[in-house]
């Protein structure tokens, strides 16, 4: 069986943990590539539900390694939190394995996210202030720390005596914040260490034994597409690549590996955080749908920017992705409306724009193009089969298809690994 990576298509949030859940019971491995603790994947089980952070969601299948891969930025305190949380209530993570290649979130980096935001005032990302972003700025520049490292004390010591120099210089005389202290620091994550030993491997060989052996193995993506470094409404984006070629660099496999791509939609769109969002409904339907689906962010709390499905920017991240095949989340949520909003194109100034525009502050001026659809009215929370579905909705996802340009393979219409209709199969 092939790899095959689940994408989040839009700006997070778009129910990849279910997804993921879904599809881990026929793999062998489910592997986490990219961002950190930023993320917030909602997983309901006959255990109850779970909010993962970054332990990989296949983790509730005992027989399905659940691997963190180099592409991710380690808070080994939050880890270690969501490793006890699981193992308190009956879930078993010894099929845990992260990469010794993974970077480290050290103390000065959640430091550093907070203040950096606090100084960029009305221009602020809205990140998640949990230290993601600087841990792969010092990935890039060098300065990072990997998870490896934390079990050779002695070396660990020397790097971070030089590392914490510089970051303290940064605090002391750019910020004006009190240094960080040596020893704390250092007392405690060779503590990190000494719990982290027994999941450290080097993870690419496992990954390439497991798919020579024919089996299954799930990528799972965090954030989402627009969200990309590179190609998300930059600067208003995440650090790192959440696109299914960041899954390749995330994990050390091949892209001949990853035959499978599957994209991540809502059935409307959500964003947290600052950033363009053309068709947001400041309006009571927003409100609507963010009371209705409880839109208010897994890690954070924060509310969800709420709106229109975006076609335009669908058909970009299909493009960016190239999906196999995708996963249309949260339809049961349009259930109460009378009239549904597709966009299909952008304007600017009343000019038709061509494709998604690669600058934050266009984008921001552009105006939705927006085709009404009538909604069904009607419950479809305990459906199960695409035809048995009202004709309105059927239609409305027959028009998502064709505006994003991919087939539909699968709709959630609840939280419940059950509340789901196979249109045609994944694998
Ligand atoms: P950071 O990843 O914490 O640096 O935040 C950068 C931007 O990405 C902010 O707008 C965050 O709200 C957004 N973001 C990061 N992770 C997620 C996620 O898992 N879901 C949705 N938005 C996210």
């Amino acid at each position: 069986m092939p790899a095959m990576a689940i994408i989040g298509g839009q700006w997070g949030d778009e129910g990849k943990g279910k997804v993921v859940d879904y599809v881990a019971q026929k793999a062998s491995m489910v592997i986490r590539f990219s961002g950190g603790n930023n993320a917030g994947h909602t997983v309901v089980n006959d255990k109850g539900e779970f909010r993962l952070h970054l332990i990989p969601s296949g983790i509730f299948y005992p027989g399905v390694n659940c691997l963190i891969g180099n592409g991710v930025v380690i808070d080994p305190g939050s880890l270690l939190e969501e490793v006890d949380h699981l193992n308190e209530r009956g879930v078993d993570t010894s099929h845990l394995v992260i990469s010794n290649r993974a970077h480290i979130i050290m103390p000065y980096h959640t430091l550093l996210d907070g203040i950096e935001e606090d100084a960029r005032g009305d221009d602020a990302l809205g990140t998640t202030r949990r230290g993601v972003g600087p841990a792969y700025v010092d990935k890039t520049a060098r300065l990072g720390i990997r998870a490896g490292e934390l079990l050779d004390k002695k070396d660990f010591l020397d790097r971070l005596r030089f590392v914490l120099n510089n970051k303290n210089q940064l605090l002391t005389k750019i910020y004006g914040a009190p240094p960080l202290v040596l020893e704390d620091i250092y007392d405690q994550y060779c503590a990190y260490g000494q719990r982290l030993a027994p999941f450290l491997r080097d993870v690419d060989q496992m990954v390439e034994e497991a798919l020579q052996q024919g089996d299954l193995v799930i990528l799972e993506g965090a954030q989402g597409t627009l969200l990309d470094i590179d190609f998300g409404t930059y600067p208003f984006v995440t650090s790192s690549s959440p696109v299914a070629g960041g899954a390749c660099i995330g994990m050390g496999l091949s892209p001949r590996r990853i035959d499978i791509i599957v994209g991540v939609f809502k059935a409307y769109t959500t964003r947290v955080g600052s950033g363009p969002m053309p068709t947001e409904l400041m309006d009571k339907t927003g409100s609507l749908i963010r009371e209705r689906a409880q839109e208010y962010g897994a890690t954070t709390g924060r509310a969800r920017r709420c709106g229109w499905f975006d076609g335009v920017a669908a058909r970009y991240s299909n493009r960016i992705n190239g999906f196999t095949g995708l996963a249309l989340t949260r339809l049961d949520v349009l259930d109460i409306l009378p009239r549904i909003s597709i966009c299909t194109g952008y304007t600017l100034d009343g000019k038709p724009v061509d494709g998604f525009p690669a600058s934050a502050s266009i984008m921001s001026r552009c105006r939705p193009v927006l085709e009404e659809l009538p909604g069904w009215e009607a419950p479809t929370s305990s459906i199960r089969r695409f035809e048995d579905l009202p004709p309105q909705a059927q239609a409305y996802v027959k028009r998502l298809e064709d505006v994003a340009g991919c087939p539909i393979s699968l709709i959630s219409v609840g939280p419940e690994r059950e509340q789901t209709m196979v249109l045609s199969p994944l694998i």
